[in-house]
């Protein structure tokens, strides 16, 4: 049995993962630094680096453990080449160009966001293509159709910010905590959605691209009318806000996967990335594939939020394919989806 390591230190988790040939996880460690950000409300770049190099050898060290192997087992190396933050990214390349030089492995750099589309084969097997998937998470909202032939065309994604940017800039602007997406769905469950207008984002030239800044604007707006009405964070205009914005970014997200459904043939919808485990997302995509006659797959959180796992299954695809990097692999921060 062969195995590929996965490593993914993109932004703020540090994750190591095994997956074998059959596509099995044997090993997906993520350790999180949330409590190093949350003091500073978001993520700072050079704390993640730093807590990078310290954690790496040791959930490197717990995946071997949990997976029952050793490094000698290990058939090849897979890292996140990007994009993400460059001293996130460089800590991990350094790190997986040093076990595969050692080891004399083949080294395969990853895209991210195409891992997060993999990550949809690890839990359904098979997928049934093509298909249409919505990544949405801190860092990008794309749309893809994920074809017969295994490739993954990208059909339209946000021109600013991505969709969990916008959640979390929201509960920064409520003082409500890092990291910001959950605690708004949370908050959002006891809210009422039509308590606050947010209208569609829309453009001149009819573009079907995403955009979450007037959204986000909207939200500052609301805020800004009525300030102390937002000071009691357990309180239901809060609650409300948070419903509300949910309900307009789902609207948006599902109305550029309806819009693509009238052209593209679908088997089915997908979704995944971090925001994919937000509940009215998930209601709303079941209801959406529901209506169309199709399956709705998503995957579960420990495999939406950043994970090796997808680093190590997009792995076994492009070393398949015969893509492996050289040693002067070098991070790419806004390498292209
Ligand atoms: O995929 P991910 O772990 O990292 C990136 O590649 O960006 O996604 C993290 C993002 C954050 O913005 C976080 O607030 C958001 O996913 N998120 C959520 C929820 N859980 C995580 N957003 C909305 N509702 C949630 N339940
Ligand atoms: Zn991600």
């Amino acid at each position: 049995m062969k195995y590929v390591l996965g490593i993914e230190t993109s932004c703020d988790d540090t994750s190591v993962a095994i997956v074998d040939e059959g596509g099995r996880v044997c090993a997906n460690v993520v350790s999180s630094q949330v409590e190093e950000h949350a003091p500073f409300g978001g993520v700072v770049p050079e704390l993640a680096s730093r807590a990078h190099l310290s954690n790496l050898p040791r959930v490197m060290d717990k995946a071997l453990a949990d997976a029952c192997l050793s490094l000698d087992r290990i058939s090849a190396v897979a890292v996140t080449q990007g994009p993400g933050l460059i001293g996130s990214l460089l800590v991990g390349i350094s790190f997986a160009k040093a076990l595969a030089f050692a080891r004399e492995l083949p080294l395969i750099p990853v895209n991210h966001i195409r891992g997060h589309v993999r990550a949809l084969a690890l839990e359904f097997d098979p997928v049934p293509r093509p298909a249409l998937a919505l990544i949405v998470s801190g860092g990008h909202t794309h749309l893809f159709r994920w074809q017969p032939d295994d490739a993954i065309v990208l059909l339209t994604k946000t021109r600013d910010d991505a969709a969990g940017e916008a959640f979390d800039k929201l509960a920064k602007m409520l003082d409500l905590g890092f990291p910001g997406g959950p605690l708004v769905d949370r908050l959002a469950a006891e809210g009422d959605p039509r308590a606050f207008e947010f209208s569609m984002p829309r453009f001149r030239d009819g573009s079907a691209d995403y955009s979450f800044s007037g959204l986000k604007t909207a939200a500052a707006m609301h805020l800004k009318r009525d300030p102390h009405a937002f000071r009691d964070l357990s309180g239901q205009r809060v609650k409300d806000l948070c419903a509300s914005f949910q309900a307009a970014v789902v609207k948006h997200l599902l109305q550029r996967v309806k819009q693509a459904l009238k052209r593209e043939p679908a088997e089915a919808l997908l979704l995944g990335g971090g925001v994919a485990c937000n509940s009215g997302l998930r209601r709303a995509f079941e209801a959406l594939a529901k209506q169309a006659g199709l399956p709705a797959m998503m995957t579960s959180p420990v495999l939406s939020t950043d994970n090796a796992a997808m680093i190590a299954a997009e792995g076994w695809h492009l070393w398949r394919a015969g893509v492996t990097a050289d040693w002067d692999l070098n991070p790419n921060v806004s390498l292209k989806a």
